[in-house]
């Protein structure tokens, strides 16, 4: 099915100057952007995005990470666009992640992991409005 999902290139690959090498994977790979924008989270935003994850002992490090610089949030829309999204991306933890994924190319460590992607189409649903108006998300 045509799906939506979140993602984010997080602030780590935007100071690479890396946005349009990691949108490019997303195109080549038949994805298309239906909204984009950079966007400096607050703490409390940014607290709010990753509230799942509140009880985590990684949840204060994550925040801060996350507003250390602007971030490139967009919506990637097509077949099967999360887990698409998901395996362009790779694991989580960059030594972990498949050669040639986002992340082993990209990724430092499993705090400054380049991307994040919706994990399923509910949470994509919450994340996209978080970022979106649905106004400003265009069908491609
Ligand atoms: P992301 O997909 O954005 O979702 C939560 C983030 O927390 C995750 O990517 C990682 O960057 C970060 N994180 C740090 N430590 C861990 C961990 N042990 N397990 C999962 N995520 C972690």
């Amino acid at each position: 099915a045509i799906e939506r999902t979140l993602s984010i290139i997080k602030p780590d690959a935007v100071a690479k100057n890396a946005i349009g090498q990691i949108v490019s994977r997303f195109e080549a790979a038949g994805l298309k952007i239906a909204a984009a924008r950079l966007v400096q989270l607050s703490r409390a935003e940014a607290e709010q995005f990753y509230a799942v994850h509140s009880a985590r002992p990684f949840f204060k490090d994550l925040v801060e990470f996350m507003i250390s610089g602007p971030v490139f949030a967009q919506v990637l829309e097509g077949e099967g666009a999360i887990l698409k999204n998901r395996d362009l991306m790779g694991a989580t933890d960059p030594k972990k992640a498949d050669k040639g994924t986002i992340r082993a190319d990209f990724a430092d460590s499993i705090d400054a992991n380049a991307v994040h992607g919706s994990d399923a189409a509910e949470t994509a649903a919450v994340e996209i409005a978080f970022f979106f108006p649905s106004l400003n998300v265009y069908a491609r």
